[in-house]
């Protein structure tokens, strides 16, 4: 085998390896991976003074209305997923999200996200008075 051979070969892994959506494609997993971790890491941990932990947030395993409207209407630095993920994305992911790295919240559904989409919808006003 020639070098070039085996220098193609190990670009060829190295891209493999370091696509994530490649390796965990369709999962929750990979959902969280490409919306999500590139802010609050893969760790679920965050990064302190900018992005909050998911990891161990009471917030994050509470109450699922308020994290619905956080993150199908976003909130500060945080953008609005309403547009990009579909309810069975959305519920994929917040499962994932409210039961990974020792999290204990309850799931999330695909009917529990169109409900919030609807609410969002129709109360505008009312949803962000709640916020404050
Ligand atoms: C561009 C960076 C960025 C991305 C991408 C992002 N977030 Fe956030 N997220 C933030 C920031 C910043 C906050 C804090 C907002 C604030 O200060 O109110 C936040 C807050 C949150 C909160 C509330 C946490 C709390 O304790 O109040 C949740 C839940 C959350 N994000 C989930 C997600 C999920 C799920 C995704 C992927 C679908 C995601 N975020 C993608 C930046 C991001």
């Amino acid at each position: 085998m020639s070098r070039s051979t085996v220098w193609v070969r190990g670009a060829l892994v190295a891209a493999l390896l370091s696509a994530p959506s490649a390796v965990f494609a369709g999962s929750p997993q990979s959902l969280f991976m490409d919306n999500c971790s590139a802010c609050h890491q893969s760790t679920g941990k965050g990064v302190k003074g900018a992005f909050p932990a998911l990891a161990g947030s009471p917030f994050v395993q509470g109450d699922a209305t308020p994290v619905l409207a956080t993150v199908l209407a976003g909130r500060a630095g945080m953008p609005a997923f309403k547009d990009d993920l579909n309810d069975a994305d959305l519920s994929a992911l917040l499962t994932y999200v409210r039961t990974s790295w020792g999290n204990k919240g309850k799931p999330i559904s695909a009917a529990d996200v169109a409900a919030a989409r609807a609410k969002l919808k129709t109360g505008k006003k009312a949803a962000s008075l709640q916020a404050h």
